[in-house]
């Protein structure tokens, strides 16, 4: 579903830019991959708020709405005590704020194990109660059978392999995968599956480089990199990580801005001059005619 959502800019502070412009669609993303080589890597960041999506919206090819919410919005331990209902409310917004950018909404733990069926279920109500473009769910080879079943009913699903945060208490913690033989050979394995099953793309965590450079060389469609490698199809962080809104900076980060010292010091300054009555000023005052 394509939708350009024009907000009443006089009531509303949501300002979007309502240049018609036509969505990415998932076959375009998919076809960016040719002959096993994207020649243009696909550019993914996540957005949560329809204003976040507006401005990242003409830099990328994907908009993730991640359960990464979770912390970065919620401020919760992991991403599992997110809900259905919280991915749908951010999905919908995102897809208010954008109008050019392929929105993918992560299914929440919980909404998608079980069954093929229940997949379904959940999956259905994020394509009809946001408009999004498809859904990405974590797992490999248990999850097969749940990708062909959606994809086949017309639902496109990313995969996400590697480390799947999901599964922090089955895997111990957020350390890169793949060091041992075993683990290396189960990723790839996991990848190959999720492309079988018809998955339109693959994203791939915390995994040593060998195993990205890999599954990027074997699989037909496009994988997406975060702490993996640059020869990944195409790359994705949590913006708030990239916009140096948190202390903690993983590995695989990059900070391309200090947003947070910048908050700090504006709201420094705000408080300052509230204290020392000089805000509001003459030009933020209304004065009898
Ligand atoms: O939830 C999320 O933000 C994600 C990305 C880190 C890939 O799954």
């Amino acid at each position: 579903m394509s939708t350009t959502f024009q907000l009443d800019t006089a009531t509303s502070r949501a300002n979007p830019t309502p240049a018609p412009m036509k969505r990415l669609t998932v076959p375009a993303i998919q076809r960016r991959k040719k002959d096993g080589v994207t020649a243009e890597p696909l550019v993914m960041l996540t957005a949560y708020t329809a204003r976040q999506a507006q401005l990242l919206d003409p830099h990328c090819d994907l908009l993730l709405v991640g359960d990464s919410l979770g912390q970065v919005i919620y401020g919760l331990p992991s991403t599992l005590p997110v809900t259905l209902d919280m991915m749908i409310a951010h999905g919908a917004a995102v897809v208010r704020g954008s109008y050019h950018s392929v929105v993918i909404v992560d299914m929440p733990f919980g909404s998608y194990e079980a069954s093929p069926q229940a997949a379904f279920a959940s999956a259905s109500r994020i394509m009809a109660e946001t408009g999004a473009a498809g859904v990405k769910l974590e797992g490999g080879q248990a999850m097969a059978e749940t990708i062909a079943f959606l994809t086949q009913r017309g639902i496109p699903v990313m995969a996400h392999i590697g480390l799947t945060p999901q599964a922090v208490n089955a895997l111990g913690g957020y350390a890169a995968r793949g060091r041992s033989e075993a683990e290396h050979a189960k990723i790839v394995a996991d990848g190959e599956a999720v492309a079988q099953a018809g998955a339109f793309a693959v994203v791939i965590e915390g995994v040593i480089e060998p195993i990205a450079i890999a599954l990027t060389e074997a699989l037909a469609i496009p994988t997406i990199g975060i702490g993996a490698s640059a020869k990944c199809d195409g790359q994705v962080l949590v913006t708030e990580d990239m916009l140096g809104m948190f202390e903690r900076v993983p590995r695989f980060v990059k900070r391309y801005a200090d947003i947070a010292g910048m908050i700090d010091d504006t709201a420094a300054k705000y408080a300052e001059e509230v204290r020392a009555r000089s805000f509001p000023g003459a030009e933020q005052t209304y004065q009898p005619k």
